[in-house]
């Protein structure tokens, strides 16, 4: 099962590299937007990637010319540095998650497996899981996770119900969750577990500390591009691409988002609430 890569073609027009440019894929999971990078590259230029899942890194490993590594793309700056990998041209972020993660990771990610461990990780070897928030945090903050990161309705009773129910039995499974809210809307539960993973993962804060950072090791020239796939994370990227801009040290490329074709929605259902910015750094 292959995550299929989502505006390709539009970023590779849009990154315009050139033989032997340096690049870096922050989320760099089935590669699929490395590779195809490399050939605007090759045979001399090098691609890093980065992923948080080291199941992801490990199948990336014999690519030629490019370094994977299991990391936070929080940490940008020092995984460049530590990789002795100098002067990117291009850095992309593809953000959340991949078919892989859904379907087959076992982490508990989507609401249609009743029957993982509702965990959420992309580090599998991360202390934090959804279990541990569901039943060790106190209602008032996961009632703030349900607010914040999901845009929830009703995000207090359903915090209410998760500590009701967390001191009859302990909730292990996706199918424990589900059984507690009591929730067939197919969006409203998206938004849940949208929530739950993005508190798990710190997301918000991690994706800002990364833009941030992949901005500061571009070259002069270079650009960043940033798919988001919903509007907390857009937000996120939005408001730090105009504030460079305002204090004059970059130019949007694009002048709106990008968002997929219909064609390709079609195929790809999964890219239906994609949105592209690129950034250029002068
Ligand atoms: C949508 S997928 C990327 C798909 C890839 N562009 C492709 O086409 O094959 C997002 C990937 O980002 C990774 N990821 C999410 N948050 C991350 C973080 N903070 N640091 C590093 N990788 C992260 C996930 O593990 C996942 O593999």
């Amino acid at each position: 099962m292959i995550h299929e890569p989502v505006l390709l073609k539009e970023i590779i027009a849009l990154l315009n590299l050139k033989e032997g440019d340096n690049a870096i894929d922050a989320t760099l999971d089935g590669g699929g937007h490395a590779k195809a990078m490399f050939e605007s590259i090759k045979p001399s230029g090098k691609i890093l990637g980065i992923d948080q899942d080291s199941e992801m890194v490990k199948k990336m490993n014999s690519i030629k010319n490019l370094v994977a590594v299991t990391g936070n793309f929080r940490d940008i700056g020092e995984i460049a540095s530590r990789n002795n990998f100098k002067n990117p041209k291009a850095i992309l972020f593809d953000l959340g998650l991949s078919r892989w993660h859904l379907e087959k990771s076992g982490r508990g990610f989507s609401f249609q497996k009743p029957d993982e461990p509702i965990l959420m990780q992309f580090d599998a070897g991360s202390q934090k899981n959804a279990a541990i928030i569901l039943n060790a945090y106190p209602e008032t903050e996961l009632a703030e996770i349900f607010k914040k990161f999901g845009e929830v309705r009703a995000p207090h009773q359903i915090a209410e119900k998760i500590v009701f129910a967390r001191k009859r039995k302990r909730i292990y499974s996706v199918g424990d969750l589900l059984a507690i809210l009591g929730i067939k809307n197919k969006k409203s539960l998206a938004k849940i577990f949208q929530a739950l993973r993005i508190a798990v993962n710190d997301e918000l804060a991690a994706l800002e500390e990364a833009i941030q950072g992949g901005f500061r090791i571009l070259v002069p020239g270079g650009k960043l591009a940033v798919i988001s796939y919903h509007s907390l994370e857009d937000r996120v990227v939005k408001n730090f691409f105009k504030s460079e801009v305002a204090k004059g040290n970059a130019e949007n490329i694009l002048k709106k988002p990008l968002a997929p074709a219909l064609e390709e929605i079609s195929k790809n259902p999964s890219a239906r609430s994609a949105k592209l910015r690129v950034l250029q750094k002068i």
